[in-house]
């Protein structure tokens, strides 16, 4: 158990450096400012007059691997053009379809139909159709189509260079191993690896040109040149000028999803605790906390109402009609008081109610003035509060909401169904304010019992809302939401004692 904890806290605490980055958050063109970004994206096209990375039309698109793996587009008689629906394509098997449309990847023989009516990996019964499922990469195993969960499940070279981003063939040992950076040869590969088959989550790699090797690296590391691609594209160069700027991620969902009450520094009792808060910091015997300039990765920074992230620092929260942003999750990465004002090019604190927005992009992602968040229905083009998973048609908003995850469509998380590494909290539904934790035993994800966990187990496995008092794992007590005076004092006393 012990070594499970230890495993676990070097992952939050691996995750919060970013030296593991989540992939399923991609730039959008309009985020590309270095025109080779641009261009290595397949479905952008640089403006060489504006200078402005475009989403590139369908029609414009030859290549047809290209064509069928944007989700807006299809492949039909031979020409490449917006996406309609699956119905439209005809498609007698699932290979047919999925060579039309990324978007529909099952079939009814006669023609192609959506993801969500995709077959699960079990349920292929042919070699040739064993390949990705509604749950992911599937592999063929003893005459059966299984879901492809580790590298060790392939048994034969062929199969397992099938995941080249995940998967390793070892000729001396003849198994499937785990790919890692140090063992990539060519500067080409050393890009980044995948940490299980069906993982959203990446290490980024790095060509060492003096010692010729590929090593494990951090995207705050990469350079220009790299960070595109190194990254799968979730971060981009931050300036238009390669010769100054940083490497940057897009949208990141650590950093808008909604996390619940954890404990406050000042409420954590032992070191160990303190350590794992990323805000906190030990000092003369208790836990305290930073100053936001002193505070790094961005997911620690937002976790603050009075800090903002900002041009890649952590900074004092001004207001946010100061920043500027396109869209209102990236206005709620910088503070989750902001969100997207009207000019569509900054942020604004002011909550509009959902059906005041009219368009999509001031819907999707906005918060009204009871903090509920706003969803677009499509059938009837108007703004609505989301009050269940199953309304949101977006796989990003969905993530976003801190009560769904993306399973085909949007569903309500429940413990059962997070996996060990999302295994910690969730909201009752997205227009809820009550938060349901989760904790591991032993490799299935159950609901939150504080009292049963260990000294060392407490804070870790309960994702920092419990912290050990004296003799027992419990929950910490938090502040009344509405009254902020204590909050702020504290942060008061905060700086003056850093002064
Ligand atoms: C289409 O693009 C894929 C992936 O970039 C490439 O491997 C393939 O050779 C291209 N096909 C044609 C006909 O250009
Ligand atoms: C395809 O979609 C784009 C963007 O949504 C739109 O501007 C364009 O007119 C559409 N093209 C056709 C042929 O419908
Ligand atoms: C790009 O940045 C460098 C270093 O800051 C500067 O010397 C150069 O003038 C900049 N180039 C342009 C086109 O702004
Ligand atoms: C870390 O501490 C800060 C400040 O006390 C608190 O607001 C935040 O929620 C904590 N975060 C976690 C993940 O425990
Ligand atoms: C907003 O959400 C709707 C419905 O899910 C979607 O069709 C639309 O593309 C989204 N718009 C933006 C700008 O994200
Ligand atoms: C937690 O402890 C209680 C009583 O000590 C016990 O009945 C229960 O089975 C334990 N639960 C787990 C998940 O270990
Ligand atoms: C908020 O907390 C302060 C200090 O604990 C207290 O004096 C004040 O009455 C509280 N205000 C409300 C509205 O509860």
């Amino acid at each position: 158990m012990t070594y499970r904890v230890f495993l676990l806290s070097v992952l939050v605490f691996s995750m919060n450096c970013n030296t593991i980055i989540r992939t399923d958050a991609r730039c959008v063109c309009k985020q590309w400012k270095l025109a080779f970004e641009c261009a290595s994206d397949w479905d952008c096209a640089w403006n060489s007059n504006t200078k402005v990375c475009e989403q590139e039309e369908c029609s414009s698109i030859k290549n047809q691997s290209i064509c069928s793996a944007d989700e807006g587009c299809q492949f039909r008689d031979g020409k490449c053009e917006n996406f309609t629906k699956c119905e439209d394509l005809k498609g007698k098997t699932i290979n047919e379809c999925r060579l039309m449309s990324t978007n529909c990847r099952e079939s009814n023989g006669e023609h192609c139909l959506p993801n969500t009516l995709e077959r699960k990996c079990d349920k292929f019964i042919n070699e040739g159709e064993c390949l990705q499922g509604q749950d992911g990469f599937c592999l063929w195993e003893d005459s059966k189509c299984i879901l492809w969960s580790n590298c060790q499940q392939a048994k034969q070279k062929t199969q397992c260079q099938k995941l080249p981003q995940s998967c390793d063939w070892s000729e001396t040992l003849k198994i499937c191993i785990q790919k890692e950076c140090s063992e990539i040869d060519h500067e080409y590969d050393c890009i980044a690896v995948q940490l299980e088959p069906n993982s959203h989550l990446y290490k980024v790699c790095e060509w060492n040109h003096i010692l010729k090797q590929c090593e494990q690296s951090i995207p705050d590391a990469l350079t220009f040149d790299t960070c595109a691609s190194n990254t799968l594209q979730a971060y981009h160069w931050s300036s238009s000028n390669a010769s100054e700027g940083f490497c940057e991620q897009c949208l990141s969902p650590n950093v808008q999803k909604p996390s619940p009450k954890h404990c406050l520094c000042q409420s954590i009792e032992t070191q160990l605790d303190c350590q794992q808060n990323q805000t906190c910091t030990w000092r003369d015997g208790s836990c305290l906390e930073k100053a936001c300039y002193q505070i790094d990765p961005p997911q620690a920074c937002i976790q603050l109402d009075h800090c903002a992230w900002f041009a890649n620092a952590c900074v004092e929260f001004t207001q946010c009609e100061n920043y500027k942003a396109f869209s209102n999750l990236e206005c709620q990465s910088i503070n989750k008081k902001c969100l997207l004002s009207d000019t569509l090019e900054t942020c604004t604190s002011l909550n509009l109610e959902c059906n005041a927005h009219k368009t999509d992009d001031k819907c999707n992602g906005s918060k009204n003035s009871k903090q509920q968040l706003c969803y677009w229905d499509e059938k009837i083009n108007i703004c609505q509060v989301w009050t269940q998973c199953s309304q949101q048609q977006q796989a990003t908003y969905c993530e976003f909401s801190g009560a769904c995850f993306w399973n085909g469509k949007c569903e309500q998380i429940q413990c059962s169904l997070l996996n060990e590494q999302s295994c910690n909290h969730y909201l009752a539904a997205p227009d809820s304010k009550q938060w349901k934790y989760c904790m591991l035993n032993g490799e299935t994800c159950q609901d939150l019992k504080s009292e049963n966990l260990s000294k060392e187990e407490c804070y870790a496995l309960s994702y920092g809302i419990s912290t050990w008092t004296s003799s027992e794992c419990q929950m910490c007590k938090f502040p009344d939401p509405d009254n902020f005076t204590k909050i702020l004092t504290y942060i008061g006393m905060i700086i003056i004692a850093m002064l």
